[in-house]
């Protein structure tokens, strides 16, 4: 055999030991939790054949605690790039069958060198992460490798999207990494995360907690609201990643890409004519709203499970990506507090950062009153998403379809707040608060002077709904730029949507505003 066969034979061998890893038990083992491997994942995020390794000849340089024995190519992650439907995008995956994917300073330099990559091209980076946290035996190095992974996800946060998929522990500091993307993604029963584990709360409270309850997938759904989806498997998770990629462009300063629309623009939802219940108590599904007017009926939800009075997320109309922020009557009559505006004003964030146009669906009746939200800090939560729709540029068009008021009125996407197109249902409620609450607050006194007093409130709060429980008041001010047949919704936002494709607005010169954190 010539030197250079022998050389490249040599080669070859190297790839296929990187290849394995932690080694063929250390992969049995992560088999039998019911885990793939970080090679599997990738071949499974990626187009059959896209993907392009690198680093895979890295090494740690740690020589403590006898590390110097022991060296596994790649060093627990596997980089590189490769394509989701034909679109180039950045991965690391975290490979927890070298010392259990934990981070170490040469791991770093790998994660970080995608994350450069992915900057200097404009595309996502996906990080799959898998591992038990900082590398013990590097100790500050492994540190400081985290430090270096923070701040590149803060430099190119609004820059290039983000995704972070939890496919196993991901724990302490670690966690820092996925809460500065855009996105989380955690598997039922597979991930979890938290700042301190199980055993150390334990130690410093008291308090016996698993590790599932303390940082499971359906803890942060349902209550942090950490992770923005979760999937029954970790096939299922990867899945949702590349679905979630197909709403957003590569970069901010692309727009997101046009799918084909055989759904027709014109087409008219009778059903909507006829989905306010008579009773303004009464709730109804927003859901079926939001299904009626998107292409197709389809709607990829974000955060479904957490602060339910509020629907986010992703649709195409004609064609086109949109985000789509809801009110949801059915759930806490669609109120807004601190964990509805908290979450809503990420999203119309994200959208506003990547070009993705807003529709808003308004039925809300105020603010959750009460100790439990003021002392929450339900002034700066609702001021997040106030803030978030008035400094977005992306074209804004909202339809308010039965109550907005007051406080509420203003922060859900209001013509003041830059908003485009204001269109209103003809069953629209504009005004500083229910007729029931405005009648006793302007005439308690007076009534308590009348003979009956309850018939006299009645009296009062009727003029109150004739004068503003109905959308003409707000259009008779050009608040609200037409008062629509609710069937024909679908074509007026789209109609609206196209009208606005040029639309550029700024904001002044800053460094960066002081959002109400
Ligand atoms: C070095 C580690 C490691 C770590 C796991 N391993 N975590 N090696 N540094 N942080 C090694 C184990 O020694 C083991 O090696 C192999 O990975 C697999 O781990 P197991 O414990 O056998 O797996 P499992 O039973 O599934 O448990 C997984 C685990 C557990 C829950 C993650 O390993 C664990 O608790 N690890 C420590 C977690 C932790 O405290 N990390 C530091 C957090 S502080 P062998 O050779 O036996 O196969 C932190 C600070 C970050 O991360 C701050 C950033 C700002």
């Amino acid at each position: 055999m010539s030197n250079q066969l022998e050389k490249i034979k040599e080669l070859v061998e190297l790839r296929t030991q990187a290849r394995l890893g932690g080694g063929q038990k250390a992969i049995d083992k992560q088999h039998a939790k019911g885990k793939a491997t970080a090679r599997e994942r990738i071949a499974m995020l990626l187009d059959e054949g896209s993907f392009e390794e690198m680093d895979m000849f890295v090494k740690h340089r740690c020589t403590n605690f006898g590390q110097d024995k022991k060296h596994f190519l790649g060093d627990g992650v596997v980089t590189g790039y490769g394509t989701i439907d034909g679109r180039l995008v950045y991965v690391f995956a975290q490979d927890f069958t070298v010392f259990g994917g934990s981070l170490s300073e040469m791991m770093s330099k790998k994660i970080c060198k995608v994350m450069d990559m992915a900057m200097k091209v404009g595309a996502p980076v996906i990080g799959l992460n898998d591992s038990g946290g900082a590398r013990i035996q590097e100790g500050i190095a492994a540190l400081a490798g985290y430090g270096e992974i923070f701040e590149r996800n803060i430099l190119a946060s609004g820059v290039i999207p983000q995704i972070s998929g939890i496919f196993g522990p991901c724990a302490g500091g670690a966690v820092y990494s996925p809460a500065l993307t855009d996105f989380t993604l955690m598997v039922e029963g597979m991930s979890y995360m938290f700042l301190t584990g199980p055993k150390v709360v334990k130690t410093v409270t008291g308090e016996d907690v698993s590790s599932e309850d303390l940082g499971g997938a359906r803890v942060h759904a349902s209550k942090s609201g950490v992770t923005h989806f979760t999937a029954p498997t970790g096939k299922d998770g990867i899945a949702l990643i590349r679905k979630l990629l197909s709403f957003i462009p590569q970069n901010n300063l692309e727009e997101p890409p046009m799918v084909p629309c055989n759904d027709p623009i014109d087409r008219l939802e009778d059903t909507l004519n006829d989905i306010i219940p008579d009773d303004p108590n009464k709730g109804y599904d927003m859901y079926s709203v939001i299904g009626a007017i998107v292409d197709n009926g389809e709607f990829f939800e974000v955060q479904k499970d957490y602060a339910k009075n509020i629907i986010i997320g992703f649709a195409h109309m004609n064609g086109q990506s949109v985000g789509v922020v809801a009110n949801q009557p059915n759930w806490m009559a669609g109120v807004l507090d601190s964990n509805s505006s908290r979450k809503a004003a990420r999203f119309v964030r994200f959208c506003d950062a990547f070009n993705i146009p807003l529709v808003t669906l308004v039925d809300v009746p105020g603010f959750l009153p009460g100790t439990g939200q003021e002392y929450n800090g339900v002034i700066l939560h609702g001021a997040k998403l106030l803030y978030a729709y008035g400094e977005a540029t992306v074209p804004k068009v909202t339809v308010t379809l039965r109550k907005s008021y007051g406080g509420s009125h203003i922060v859900m996407s209001c013509k003041q707040l830059r908003g485009d197109m204001n269109y209103a249902w003809p069953s629209a409620q504009i005004a500083v608060m229910g007729a029931e609450g405005a009648a006793e607050v302007l005439y308690a006194r007076e009534a308590k002077e009348q003979e009956d007093p309850k018939a006299f409130l009645a009296e009062k709060e009727k003029e109150y709904t004739d004068l503003f429980a109905n959308p003409y008041q707000a259009a008779q001010l050009g608040y609200i730029d037409d008062v629509i047949e609710p069937r024909n919704t679908r074509f007026r936002v789209i109609r609206a949507l196209q009208q606005l494709a040029t639309k550029k607005e700024t904001v002044p010169d800053k460094k960066h505003g002081n959002i109400p954190l």
